[in-house]
């Protein structure tokens, strides 16, 4: 197959901050001299101590510690609002669009900061301290990126949960947390339909205790039971309060966020994220990868309840005093053009989604797209999945009519902004390559023993040095961090995905190797589903492995084993799909049910995951070896019973 590549347009290098040359001799800076490289980037934020440390980093299994600028102070909030008052006061910070067209805000950036400094007050006086958790649990609504700063604000962590995630899911988080404030709405919209938020923190609020203040957002008309002494409407709370509250200073390693993600194994981490390099990073990332320059619309369509939300709709644009767009509806609503009118409707500039949205868009043909004008669109970025090079080129050729740089960004919840990517005016761009590592940052591919593997090459994907935006630990479980990221190859920061090198230095992202799926851009962890499906009261055992799929990515595949005497039927698998939905969330639904009479297990009993993927992914010819199987005739039933799959 020949390659192609999109070489950097003259009208991409005249616009861009880096082009190759500056890539290249910044990159090098960057890994050979990094606190030289980083001493100096860092000085893009506001600190109220200026740091005089810059890296001091150890990989070292049994010894795994990440700390930058760590003799700084500085604060959040006063970096993404207060300093830029003086010029921005009347700039827009946020626009934003509401499910229904109709319905749309500009916030400009003093009305941030009196809203946040609101906020932040109804918190102290709730008792909300520097280092306090405080769960958010909002839709996509301005008031979400309030209740963030307002947090940071304070010195208080935060603690994301999407709202798409059941009250059982939302429970566990505030849980692991130890989190006694929620900030919440009476309900969200989405594609014109409510999401019952506020019931869902008080059937959360049963199952944990702990949590003494709920404060409520007003979204909607409907009404929902206020507990007293504990729930506060949002509007009335801020009523009580001023808009003056001074950000509290904190440590360079003091942290900012919680988030929660799902691994191979055991519950979702809680991915600790710090204050100084985290907001360094994001902030450069943005700039540079985006290409964002003064003044330019940016509109990133994740939701905030994600890490995307985190870096590149709140923290990094509003580092960069950027106008941010938060979208609450979905790109299907009212109709399939809806992402093109919401860019007409507020000149975008710079325009990032997922490979699963860009998917579902085309499979509409490009009329819908080409009825709308997109003058203003100068960048598009895809992220959450590898992006195939046909939907890369639609992208690209429909969406930014060939005339705006595609910048396919890889990274993780982990790695706290973007580390593979192109900069628009110094990479040729290869559809479906995420490309090059930004500054700072050292890809290595290592064999399955960890053997490091040179010029063009497959394997595992490691990250052999720290950059700022790194993930400082699970919390409260450092052990689980080193064990999880630095045990697998000692030395290095393991990713859980495999790519490709090719002869160019490009990195191509494969895919998850470990027991992750990837469905629609959504982390899920296999091991999670299944526990969902066997505390079903008549299933005994289950397996889930990822599967392609057309749209998601990877779709849902489940294999399950009934208890005795229960009978396979289309109803059951109706049942347990929405079992599975309630346990954790839509977004955890499996695609595909196979029952399944026994599963494929070694003769110590470990499921042949293996044997089960090649069945999903309908590759039966290659299930290489079963002999060392307790049952060689299960994977026979598996394969002849793959018909009845739904
Ligand atoms: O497998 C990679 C995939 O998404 C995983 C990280 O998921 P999460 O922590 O939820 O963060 C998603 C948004 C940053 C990765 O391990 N992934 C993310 N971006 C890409 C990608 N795979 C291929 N290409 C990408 N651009």
């Amino acid at each position: 197959m020949t390659e192609i590549i999109h070489n950097v347009t003259d009208e991409w290098a005249k616009r861009a901050f880096i082009d190759q040359k500056t890539y290249q001799e910044w990159y090098a800076q960057s890994v050979n001299d990094p606190d030289a490289f980083w001493g100096e980037h860092g000085k893009r934020l506001d600190w109220f101590t200026p740091y005089t440390k810059v890296k001091n980093t150890s990989f070292e299994p049994g010894n795994v510690s990440i700390r930058w600028f760590e003799d700084g102070t500085l604060n959040v909030a006063h970096n993404c609002i207060d300093r830029h008052l003086p010029h921005r006061a009347n700039q827009t910070a946020i626009i934003w669009e509401g499910d229904d067209p109709s319905e749309s805000r500009h916030i400009t950036y003093q009305e941030l900061h009196d809203r946040v400094a609101e906020l932040a007050n109804v918190l102290r006086n709730r008792g909300v301290e520097k280092g306090d958790r405080v769960t958010i649990y909002l839709p996509m609504i301005p008031e979400a990126a309030f209740a963030m700063l307002a947090c940071a604000r304070l010195g208080a962590v935060h603690s994301l949960v999407f709202a798409g995630f059941s009250p059982d899911s939302l429970a566990s988080r505030i849980e692991d947390c130890g989190s006694k404030f929620v900030i919440t709405a009476n309900e969200g919209l989405r594609g014109g339909r409510k999401v019952p938020l506020k019931a869902n923190v008080d059937a959360a609020l049963k199952r944990v205790s702990g949590v003494e203040h709920v404060v409520v957002v007003r979204r909607t008309d409907t009404d929902v039971p206020m507990e007293p002494g504990r729930d506060v409407w949002y509007h009335e709370a801020i009523e009580q309060v001023t808009s003056e509250c001074p950000p509290v200073e904190v440590n360079a390693e003091d942290p900012l966020f919680i988030l929660y993600t799902s691994g191979s194994t055991g519950k979702p981490k809680g991915v600790l994220h710090t204050t100084g390099g985290y907001l360094v990073y994001a902030a450069i990332t943005h700039q540079y990868v985006f290409d964002y320059h003064e003044g330019d619309v940016y509109w990133c369509t994740a939701d905030v309840g994600w890490v995307t939300g985190h870096s590149y709709i709140v923290y990094g644009p509003l580092a960069n005093g950027a106008t941010t767009l938060i979208f609450e509806g979905v790109p299907t609503y009212p109709d399939i053009s809806r992402f093109w009118q919401v860019v007409d409707k507020h000149n975008v500039n710079i325009f990032y989604t997922a490979p699963t949205a860009i998917r579902s868009l085309m499979q509409a043909g490009d009329e819908p797209v080409k009825k709308t004008s997109r003058a203003s669109l100068r960048l598009l970025g895809s992220v959450g999945e590898p992006i195939n090079p046909e939907a890369w080129e639609w992208y690209y050729r429909v969406v930014g009519d060939s005339r705006c740089p595609v910048v396919d960004t890889w990274w993780q919840t982990e790695t706290g902004g973007i580390l593979i990517a192109p900069l628009p005016g110094a990479t040729a761009l290869k559809p479906g390559s995420a490309t090059l590592p930004f500054f700072g940052v050292k890809p290595g591919i290592v064999d399955n023993e960890g053997r490091p593997q040179e010029g063009a090459a497959e394997g595992n994907l490691v990250i052999t040095d720290s950059w700022p935006g790194q993930m400082r630990s699970v919390y409260g479980d450092h052990k689980r961090f080193e064990e999880t990221y630095f045990a697998t190859y000692p030395g290095c920061y393991f990713t859980g995905d495999g790519a490709r090198r090719d002869a160019d230095g490009y990195y191509w992202i494969t895919g998850r190797v470990d027991d992750v799926i990837n469905v629609s851009g959504h982390r899920m962890g296999t091991a999670e589903v299944e526990s969902a499906l066997v505390a079903h009261a008549k299933v005994s055992e289950a397996a889930v492995v990822g599967y392609p799929h057309d749209i998601k990515g990877q779709g849902i595949y489940a294999y399950v084993t009934l208890m005795e005497g229960e009978e396979p039927s289309d109803e059951l698998r109706k049942e347990l799909v929405a079992w599975v939905r309630r346990e954790i969330g839509p977004i955890a639904s499996p695609d595909l049910i196979q029952f399944a009479p026994g599963l494929p297990k070694t003769r110590s009993g470990k499921i042949m995951r293996r044997i089960l993927r090649k069945i999903a992914e309908d590759e039966f010819g290659n299930l290489g070896d079963t002999s060392t199987l307790a049952d060689p005739t299960v994977v026979d039933d598996l394969v002849n019973n793959r018909q009845n799959r739904h």
